[in-house]
């Protein structure tokens, strides 16, 4: 039990104890809520507001806390104390540090893990990315975001779906495999990959400029797409294929996988049945030519459901991937890691399946994220400066290793190491702000050893492997004393991992990977801040294995966190 339920727990026995006839008392539930940190640690670990009580007992605050006081169970747990109408809780170091450390240890890598998910299925659609374009840095806050919140729901023991819904659909395709026939040639494409199609595309684009009848062209190659025709269905297939070969490099580099593909094209058979759906539920109507839902009493514009000439939109394929997805994996919860500039798309989306009657519409959550810029300038596609993905991350390897040869040039394994930092830099910099913040990267800030940076992260993670090594070395085997590790840095740091579990379950519900960036970075901080200030192998053996101990479930807690936000944990660097 974890301390902040065992002080509930406590306080709400006592209040049963002492006013057994009151109504309207907090449960212990509730009052785990309720005891919170005080700001100032002289008014002790924990803290309960007597003013919660006040009325249920038509008592003063301060008058409540007195009796609290008075009567609590002052001893193995905390001891109690009033002041200004708070409960102040003062734990009992020694028990404090061998419970937690015992939990830590014992729980090793499922430190934090859980079985609350279990029999709930979530759905997450991230990275979702578009054919035939390069995989930008955009890309990078939903690809990294959804695979941190998948694993953190794997981790408390959900069944999860990751999907990477594939922009393949749209008239594009036509023109971009019309472009092909026209000017392109395998080979090219086979060896150019996503630049080459794009570069076809934009080819397309100012041929058409000047001979507009091409336009119908591209229209009729994507008819043939539509309708099956096997040579256009070929082109375009191949396409998808070079594409999703050329984001493969970066979702390895990123250790970042997929449960399913379905993509828009997936849908494109689907949508007939969301379109008759919608008309016998009179909820189509027509518009200018077009049919829409209207949403102005939801203070929406109408979601366009189908264009003049009849042709299904991203919406459209929107409303059948939802459903398909319900039907298919009976989600409790579908979450859709896009960016910001998307809400107003989800929020139609959602509240159309609404009105269609889907009780589940409720469980749709828009997981939106801000903007990354690179040097204050937001990364435009159309402007040319376009940060693409793998460069970024290549980039960060090499200045790794740049790094790690001049810190230890007599690693062994170098290669490997700038990987998982360089990667790790890029990563941690991405989860390290309110999701829905923008994000200015920075390469001194990402790649700092000293800040609040994966590498340091990473590099206390080794220094805590390095340590275990040395006392492993050095055949310390006494019996650790865990109550000996009262010195303020060890609770600190205790306290911190004590905490770690609820900063899981936060996450989770916020849907919020920073968090745990934070927690691990404070866990980090708060394990240097005992490393400077104490001789962990030194001194009294039964003390010295109890510093190691807490060494081992700093490395535990760490490399747990780094692997929930989807960062590895190299023990040398
Ligand atoms: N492919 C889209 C884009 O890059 C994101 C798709 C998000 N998922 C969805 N179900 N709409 O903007």
């Amino acid at each position: 039990m974890d301390m902040l339920t065992r002080l509930s727990t406590l306080t709400a026995e006592l209040l049963q104890k002492t006013w057994p006839e009151a109504q309207g008392l907090p449960n212990a539930e509730e009052l785990r809520g309720l005891i919170a940190v005080p700001p100032n640690p002289e008014m002790g670990d924990y803290a309960f507001p007597c003013f919660r009580l006040a009325k249920a007992l038509r008592m003063g605050p301060p008058v409540i806390a007195q009796k609290l006081a008075a009567a609590w169970p002052h001893g193995e747990t905390a001891r109690a104390e009033a002041l200004n109408g708070y409960l102040n809780f003062f734990l009992n170091r020694g028990n404090f540090a061998a419970e937690t450390l015992q939990a830590v240890l014992a729980a090793g890598d499922r430190y934090g893990a859980g079985t609350e998910g279990e029999g709930k299925t979530i759905c997450l659609d991230y990275s979702s990315i578009n054919i035939a374009k390069r995989f930008h840095i955009g890309h990078l806050s939903t690809t990294m975001i959804g695979n941190s919140l998948r694993r953190i729901y794997d981790f408390l023991g959900y069944r999860t779906v990751s999907i990477n819904h594939l922009g393949d659909w749209g008239t594009q395709f036509g023109k971009m495999v019309y472009a092909y026939k026209r000017w392109g040639d395998r080979e090219t494409v086979e060896k150019g990959g996503v630049d080459e199609m794009t570069r076809l595309y934009v080819r397309f684009g100012q041929e058409a400029e000047k001979d507009p009848s091409l336009e119908d062209e591209g229209r009729l190659w994507f008819k043939k797409i539509e309708d099956g025709d096997p040579e256009a269905l070929e082109i375009f297939h191949w396409f998808k294929e070079v594409t999703l070969a050329d984001a493969a490099r970066v979702y390895d580099l990123l250790g970042v996988s997929f449960d399913s593909y379905a993509g828009e094209s997936f849908y494109h058979d689907k949508t007939g049945a969301v379109v008759d759906e919608l008309r016998e539920k009179g909820l189509l109507v027509q518009s200018e030519g077009a049919w829409v839902v209207d949403l102005s009493e939801d203070n929406m514009p109408p979601c366009l459901i189908l264009k003049k000439d009849g042709a299904t939109i991203y919406a459209t394929r929107d409303l059948a991937a939802a459903k398909y997805r319900q039907d298919t994996y009976h989600f409790d919860k579908c979450l859709y890691v896009v960016a910001y500039q998307q809400d107003l798309h989800f929020r139609q989306i959602f509240r159309v399946l609404e009105k269609m009657g889907y009780p589940w519409a409720k469980d749709c959550v828009h997981v939106s994220f801000g903007m990354v810029s690179f040097g204050g300038e937001a990364l435009a596609t159309r402007k040319g400066n376009v940060v693409l993905l793998d460069d970024l991350l290549r980039e960060a390897v090499e200045k790794a290793l740049a790094i790690i040869n001049e810190k230890s040039p007599e690693l062994e394994n170098k290669e490997e190491v700038a990987r998982q930092v360089g990667i790790g830099a890029v990563v941690y910099m991405d989860l390290s702000n309110n999701r829905i913040k923008d994000i200015d990267f920075s390469w001194s800030r990402a790649l700092n050893f000293d800040g609040e940076t994966g590498p340091y992260v990473q590099y206390t993670h080794a220094r805590c492997c390095s340590l275990l090594r040395k006392a492993a070395e050095a055949g310390l085997a006494a019996e650790p004393d865990y109550t000996s590790l009262t010195d303020d840095e060890s609770q600190a740091l205790l306290r911190l991992m004590g905490r770690f579990p609820d900063v899981i379950r936060e996450a989770a519900e916020k849907y919020e990977p920073s968090m745990i960036t934070r927690a691990v970075t404070d866990i980090a901080q708060a394990y240097n801040k005992f490393y400077y200030e104490h001789r962990i192998l030194d001194g009294e053996p039964a003390e010295a294995a109890a510093r190691v101990a807490l060494t081992e479930a700093a490395r535990n807690v760490i490399r747990v966190g780094l692997s929930l936000i989807g960062i590895e944990a190299p023990e040398r660097m």
